[in-house]
């Protein structure tokens, strides 16, 4: 009997990261594994979406667990999963990233005895007002396992006194998603379809709590998006925290479809954003995964924050920190039309072969 390993995704950015490890853990054969899906994120188009279009099997448990307040969520997929846990163990559990479903699941497993797999262990923001910061922290603290997609995620944990014997250099499993999947984006021709020239165009994310869940934050942010609009169109897909936080400030109107200059879209399928993104003159972001794709992509890139857990793509890729002060992103953009900006380089085994690692470690790891 192989092991089998229980392999969780809970929202948008974990669909991406688990779908080259499933593909990798089947063809090599080694292990047996089931889909877990927490229900973190459950619209069609955050969810379903990327199911069928990175073709992961359909979850074999689904906990349903929807949104709420961090604790409620928490406390949720506690609950859920660890009922699941005691009546089929599992030989371990593997996680990605750092979303509130990483850590839950994580914690119900470690408490049953159950080993933890961190995949995208050891990066740190240094900023614990970030949920996600203390989602890593805690997640690195209960794995076993710790699989690591840059060169800073080892120093971290050698630094908070993880043994050398249970981290792992692996790569950036995103990475394989983008790969696999960069000729077909490119075919799709998003930015045509929308009426916009390739390279003639900015793309905008921006969901983070720090920056739109707070009116005057995102008022400022809208101000200076609506103003770099004038120079060049800007393309914008809209969170559905970001709606709901605009709702509630009153200015939803500042985010209606239809604008020629600020084009604000649904959240986009996968393909769709890694084509909109990849034929983009710059990006705008706050998100993580759209940093490191950019990267890879050598797309210039704005992350309108004021640190970042994933330094390499500053280091070699084509990332600026510019933080949300207008005057800031102002200058960075204008150095980015004019390129004025790194051309990028390679990242160390962002090379489209990270599952195929995670696979072999956790593999060799249960002794199977
Ligand atoms: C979560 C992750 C974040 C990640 C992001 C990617 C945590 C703490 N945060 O943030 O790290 O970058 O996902 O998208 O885990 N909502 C819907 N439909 C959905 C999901 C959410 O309408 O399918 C709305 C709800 O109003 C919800 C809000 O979005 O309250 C926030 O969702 P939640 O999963 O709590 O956090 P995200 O902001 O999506």
């Amino acid at each position: 009997m192989k092991p089998v390993v229980d392999l969780v995704a809970g929202a948008r950015p974990n669909f991406m990261k688990l779908a080259p490890v499933a593909r990798a853990v089947a063809a090599q054969g080694r292990l047996a594994f089931r889909v877990v899906h927490t229900g973190q994120h459950y619209d069609a188009g955050m969810s379903d979406v990327f199911f069928a279009e990175l073709g992961i099997p359909a979850p074999a448990v689904h906990l349903e667990v929807g949104s709420g307040t961090h604790g409620a969520q928490t406390a949720r997929i506690l609950e859920r999963y660890e009922a699941h846990l005691l009546a089929a163990p599992p030989a371990a559990v593997v996680v990605f990233g750092d979303v509130n479903s990483t850590l839950a699941c994580s914690l119900a497993a470690v408490k049953l005895g159950v080993p933890v797999v961190h995949v995208e262990a050891g990066l740190r923001s240094f900023d614990r007002t970030m949920p996600e910061e203390i989602n890593r922290v805690v997640t690195d603290a209960l794995a076993s396992l710790l699989l690591v997609s840059e060169p800073s995620g080892l120093a971290n944990l050698a630094r908070e006194g993880v043994e050398a014997s249970r981290t792992r250099l692996v790569g950036n499993v995103m990475i394989d998603t983008l790969l696999a999947h960069l000729e077909a984006a490119r075919a799709r021709g998003t930015a045509a379809s929308l009426a916009l020239e390739p390279g003639g165009y900015a793309l905008v994310t921006l969901h983070r709590p720090s920056n739109v869940d707070d009116p005057r934050t995102l008022a400022g942010l809208l101000d200076v998006l609506e103003e770099l609009s004038e120079t060049l169109p800007l393309v914008y897909p809209i969170h559905p925290r970001t709606l709901a936080a605009a709702e509630r400030a009153g200015f939803l109107a500042r985010l209606r479809p239809g604008r020629p200059r600020l084009r604000c879209l649904p959240p986009q399928p996968y393909l769709d954003l890694l084509s909109l993104a990849a034929a983009a003159r710059v990006v705008l972001t706050d998100s993580g995964g759209v940093q490191e794709e950019t990267a890879v992509l050598r797309v210039p890139c704005l992350t309108l924050r004021d640190n970042t857990e994933r330094p390499v793509t500053v280091e070699l890729g084509t990332n600026r920190l510019v933080g949300s002060d207008p005057q800031r992103i102002r200058a960075a953009f204008a150095d980015a039309l004019a390129g004025r900006w790194p051309a990028g380089q390679d990242i160390p085994l962002w090379d489209g072969q990270a599952g195929a690692r995670v696979g072999h470690e956790i593999a060799a790891w249960l002794g199977a």
